[in-house]
């Protein structure tokens, strides 16, 4: 940890906002933040008492907070639907026919939703649901590229009191069945492909395949996307054109307890299953609303593009619920930054008049290596703030974005947040504090973030780090894990009893900046995409040829980690270059192209102790190159297994 800390504590200079941001901000100043923050911990009934006021209930909630962690209860005995939040509450205003989606496809088309558009279409899909059986509570899971059918398809499942469970495109048909069978969907969406730099990504194909494996699920919509040939299974199969041409445009939006599911989202975690984190509606509408409106500063002038795919939790916070309950106009796009030139996001920013723009490190190390000339070639002037997330941004990251992008007008927010978090925990209010470059900053209101040793005490000193946990209930906090209530609890609750685990390792300067130093656990984070070293694993020895694997990150200069796989081969198997390419493209095949290693080394012998564990540390030292061995190694069985696998690289 130490040596992370070193690199990113490199820069010291200190950015401040300006002072025509902080005059138009919701939030100006340090003085006004300390008092809502101190009010936040205090009277958290009074203080989210009235942001959940602000949105829509058809019941209002007669007591705020029951219990604590790990079971507290938000906004008890309230009723409401994030449908309606996101939509006819903008309807019955001005903002009828303001943008709501401006969406543009990789080949280059656009159109634009208004708010209008976006609320018949979502009451068709709801009442296409309804026909096809879904009932409230039931799952539907998503398996869709960056298309408005997308959204569509989330605010129609929660409208009708759905469940929805997003898949992201780039998964594997192996990860979607999984998934699926996890959460027993009945309904899957999805389309005949989607674009991905210049090529098309085989949805129903995929989903043909996982659904063989599949069996809770009756029927498959299928959006018409590329229009590739896909067979149709008659009876399952349908198209959603023509299910939406016959269904009426009006569906009451059912009225949801708070506590009531919203969404499943599966992660990767510590063991070989992805884990299905619950959110529910109450204290994630409510966290989701007032985070988008505060750290992104949110006007209802303002053109929000937030790049994330709506597959992971960045986009459903942060380009679904949080922005469309604020009736703000969002851009969508649907392909890769560099497709079909490097510039792709830079066009996409002048044609749209973008005012805000949330990215993740891993694309702007790409931008900073693809040259300075292609954001050059645009105009960039709509921007007035950016922001970042998904790991760590390095300060070298964070000048280039701020100076190249932001052409020193725009603040960055880093924000610092987990899938199991719902909404961004960690990060500077734009108008408010001065911006430290590598550092998220502070805690969002009702946050209450502590460090701690691994006796669970608060460290003595917090600028050496400690395990990042939260010692409160927040609004948008995961309930559980789907269909593993134990694994909840052990998985967050029980390193640090009573407090939520982060698993993220922090330190904390004198200011109160935090600054996040990543997982301390067996999950890696690649390009911004979490991937468990045993889920990877079990992919690995899936294969006939190997025995045994172990699989640790590597300091990688754009992705921030690479995943390096460390393989023996059963009797009988040779290592070669055809078999390295064989395993990389397999575990792709099982999880998906976000999980190919970078590296495969074949080893006789994995380094382990006495009582047989995997010594990571060792590996990842080796998988880094350094020559010198660092740490105890005492308690290694077979001394000779490390000097032979640094030869072997
Ligand atoms: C992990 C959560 C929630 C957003 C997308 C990722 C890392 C996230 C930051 C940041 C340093 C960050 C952490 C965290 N992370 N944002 N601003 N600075 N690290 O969600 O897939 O649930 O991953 O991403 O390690 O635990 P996720």
């Amino acid at each position: 940890m130490q040596e992370r800390i070193e690199a990113l504590l490199k820069e010291e200079r200190v950015f401040y906002p300006s002072e025509e941001f902080k005059r138009q901000a919701h939030i100006k100043s340090e003085e006004e933040y300390e008092r809502l923050y101190r009010e936040s911990l205090e009277d958290p009934e009074g203080f989210w008492g009235r942001v959940a006021s602000e949105l829509h209930w058809f019941e209002p909630p007669k007591k705020v907070l029951e219990g604590d962690l790990p079971h507290p209860k938000w906004f008890v005995g309230g009723r409401l639907n994030l449908s309606y939040n996101a939509l006819d509450r903008h309807v019955q205003t001005w903002r009828r026919n303001k943008a709501a989606l401006i969406w543009e496809g990789e080949p280059g088309e656009e159109r634009v939703l208004t708010y209008y558009d976006l609320w018949r279409e979502v009451q068709r899909f709801a009442n296409v649901l309804k026909r096809l059986g879904v009932r409230k509570g039931d799952r539907v899971t998503i398996y869709l590229p960056m298309i408005p059918e997308a959204v569509i398809a989330m605010l129609a499942t929660v409208r009708i009191g759905a469940v929805h469970s997003v898949v992201f495109g780039g998964f594997s048909a192996s990860a979607l069945a999984e998934r699926i069978k996890d959460a027993e969907a009945k309904v899957l969406i999805t389309a005949d492909g989607g674009y991905r730099r210049g090529g098309i990504v085989p949805l129903k194909q995929n989903a043909d395949e996982a659904l063989q494996d599949a069996p809770s699920v009756q029927h498959v919509v299928v959006v018409r996307r590329t229009g590739e040939e896909v067979p149709m299974l008659p009876g399952r199969d349908h198209w959603w054109h023509e299910l939406m041409e016959a269904a009426s445009d009006r569906c009451e939006a059912e009225p949801m307890e708070a506590e009531e599911p919203l969404f499943i989202l599966y992660t990767s975690g510590s063991t070989g299953k992805p884990k299905g984190v619950l959110h529910t509606t109450g204290g994630y509408g409510v966290y989701t609303y007032y985070t988008t409106k505060l750290i992104f500063d949110l006007k209802d002038e303002d053109v929000y593009w937030c790049t994330a795919d709506v597959g992971w939790i960045t986009g459903h916070s942060y380009i679904v619920y949080g922005p469309l309950m604020n009736g703000a106009t969002v851009v969508m796009y649907e392909g890769a930054p560099n497709w079909p030139e490097p510039d792709r996001f830079w066009r996409i920013v002048d044609k749209y008049g973008v005012t805000i723009l949330y990215t993740a490190p891993t694309a702007i190390r790409s931008f900073m290596k693809w040259g300075e000339q292609w954001p050059l070639k645009h105009r960039l002037d709509s921007l007035r703030l950016l922001g970042s997330v998904g790991e760590p941004i390095n300060p070298e990251a964070w000048l280039w974005y701020y100076r190249v992008i932001g052409k020193g007008r725009c603040p960055i927010v880093d924000t610092w947040w987990q899938t199991e978090t719902g909404g961004i925990m960690i990060t500077t209010l734009p108008g408010v504090h001065p911006m430290k470059p590598g550092h998220a900053g502070k805690p969002f209101f009702g946050v209450k973030p502590e460090i701690l040793d691994a006796e669970g005490k608060p460290v003595q000193n917090p600028e050496e780090g400690g395990h990042l946990v939260i010692e409160r209930p927040w609004p948008s906090m995961l309930r559980t894990v789907w269909g593993d209530p134990d694994r909840f609890i052990k998985q967050y609750f029980s390193q640090h009893p009573g407090k939520y685990f982060t698993g993220d390792g922090a330190k904390r300067d004198a200011d109160g900046y935090y600054m996040i130093l990543g997982r301390v656990d067996d999950v890696l984070n690649v390009a911004g995409h979490r991937l468990g070293t045993m889920e990877l694993e079990s992919a690995l020895v899936a294969h006939p040829a190997v025995a045994e694997a172990a699989v640790v990150g590597r300091p990688d200069p754009i992705k921030g980690e690479a995943i390096v796989a460390f393989v023996t081969l059963k009797e009988g198997f040779a290592p070669s270059d055809a078999l390295k390419d064989e395993l990389k493209a397999h575990v792709a095949k099982l999880i998906g192209p976000i999980a190919r290693p970078d590296e495969v080394r074949f080893t006789d012998a994995l380094p382990k102790t006495r009582s047989g564990k995997i010594m990571r540390r060792l590996l990842r030292q080796i998988a880094a190159g350094e020559q010198e061995i660092k740490g105890d190694t005492s308690t290694l069985e077979d001394q000779r297994v490390v000097e032979k696998l640094k030869e072997g690289a």
